[in-house]
């Protein structure tokens, strides 16, 4: 059986939790690698809708086991709100296991996030707040603090010492905020280890031995490629490699291991946060997307910006991941529309590029030459096979893959489970 990493190809919010609580049926294994809880990954299947931060979205599939690997950044108070409100609906989480390499969100990152981007002023970034940036510097800097830190408190107490003590001057003497308490942090951290002790794993090992065994491995990945720290439209970008790159770093898997390859791109696009975004539409045809479609964040409830499908962004993120095949997702939102735009290049001064730069001025500056295409105006929410959709939604389709130069293997066409068309096989 493969294992199959599944990442977000655009802006994240692509639809990725739907998708992975789809194939999860089948696998044995969800392994969730990057980020923390600035995702937000909606899954609506029989056991009701939930919004997932950290926790894979395979949970609801008995007997899949579901990890969170060394690659994601873990606020534990996040954690167990999550835990807390699975268990109300009756899903098992006893299969939930957590690397003790993965690194703890701390008060002091939350804290400073929000500080980092007050005094940015007009070049904040719009992060979620959440700590993620602050938490992913310190794993760099080797300032960091692991799951694995919290079973031996002695030791913890320790390191968090050091560190506090470092963090508190920059709070206090670089923002004029308040210290945090060591005894306070210390304490709250020794009863979030007590819970997570038993979750606690060493994450690689479990997926070599699902390999191993021959089983279907899930790779969940989070945020999307153009948020990437590295390929995304930096410095608008998160702090970890959401990219299928990244799916090894934070797993722990050769390369070699990872059999295929899924992109996950919405119909259009939509960006949360600040960055370029060339097809993004300012005018009435973006609000009635964002209304239509509710593009409104899952973890920050901020609008979503919307725009026309940008096959630019989408070529340059399927040929950086090599996706093997493409899941286009809230296809149903474009059925209204009497005619759809594709940006097929961009025009820079007198220049056409059909590669966006890398510097994110230039992308500002640039303009989505677009394609029109015919719209289809009718419901496709209920169908279930590529053959049933209107010839216009099949062109659609047809020259997304062309332009991106890879497959479309399934179509969603709504947020429940069954709302999906399967175009090729993927497993
Ligand atoms: P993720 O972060 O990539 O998992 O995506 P989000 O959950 O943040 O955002 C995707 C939104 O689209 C959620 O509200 C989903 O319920 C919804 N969704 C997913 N697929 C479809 C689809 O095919 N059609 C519609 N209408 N909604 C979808
Ligand atoms: P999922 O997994 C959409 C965006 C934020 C901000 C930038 C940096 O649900 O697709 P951060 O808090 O990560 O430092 O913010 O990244 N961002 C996301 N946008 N979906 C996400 O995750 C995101 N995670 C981060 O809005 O612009
Ligand atoms: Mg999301």
């Amino acid at each position: 059986m493969p294992t199959i990493a599944i990442i977000g190809a655009q802006w994240g919010d692509e639809g990725k939790g739907k998708i992975i609580d789809l194939l999860a049926e089948q696998a044995k294994m969800v392994v969730r690698f990057a980020g923390g809880d600035n995702a937000g990954h909606t899954v609506i299947n029989p056991l009701g809708e939930f919004r997932m931060h950290l926790i894979p979205s395979g949970i609801f599939s008995p007997g899949v086991s579901c990890l969170i690997s060394n690659g994601v950044v873990i606020n534990p108070a996040v954690l167990f709100e999550e835990l807390d409100n699975l268990q109300r609906h009756d899903v098992d989480v006893s299969n939930l296991f957590i690397s003790d390499r993965a690194h703890l969100i701390m008060p002091y990152h939350t804290l400073l996030d929000a500080l980092e981007e007050e005094a940015k002023g007009g070049g904040a970034i719009g992060t979620t707040k959440k700590g993620i940036g602050p938490a992913y510097a310190d794993k760099s800097a080797r300032l960091g603090l692991r799951a694995g830190d919290l079973l031996d408190k002695e030791a913890f107490l320790g390191r968090l010492r050091s560190v506090l003590n470092y963090k508190n001057r920059i709070l206090t003497k670089v923002y004029g905020a308040q210290p945090l308490s060591l005894d306070e942090v210390y304490e709250q951290y020794c009863r979030y280890g007590e819970r997570l002790a038993p979750f606690i794993r060493e994450t690689d090992l479990m997926i070599h031995d699902a390999l191993d065994r021959g089983e279907l491995v899930l790779l969940e990945g989070a945020q999307g490629t153009l948020l990437d720290l590295d390929f995304g439209t930096y410095p608008y970008v998160t702090s970890s490699s959401p990219f299928a790159g990244g799916a090894c770093i934070g797993t722990g898997l050769s390369p070699n291991k990872i059999d295929r390859i899924l992109g996950v791109f919405k119909a259009y696009n939509t960006r949360v946060g600040a960055g370029p975004m060339p097809t993004e539409l300012k005018d009435e045809i973006g609000e009635r997307i964002r209304e239509q479609a509710h593009e409104y964040g899952t973890t920050t409830g901020k609008p979503r910006r919307c725009g026309w499908f940008d096959a630019v962004l989408a070529r340059y993120s399927a040929r950086l991941n090599g996706f093997t095949g493409a899941v286009i997702t809230r296809f149903d939102i474009l059925d209204t529309f009497p005619s759809l735009n594709i940006c097929t290049a961009y025009r820079i001064d007198d220049q056409v590029l059909t590669q966006p730069p890398s510097n994110v001025a230039l992308l500002e500056r640039c303009q989505p030459v677009y394609e029109e295409v015919p719209g289809w105006q009718s419901e496709t929410c209920n169908i279930r096979r590529f053959q049933d959709l209107p010839k216009e939604a099949q062109a659609y389709v047809k020259r997304i893959e062309e332009l991106i130069g890879c497959p479309v293997a399934l179509i969603s066409v709504g947020p429940s489970r069954e709302q999906a068309i399967m175009v090729r096989p993927i497993l």
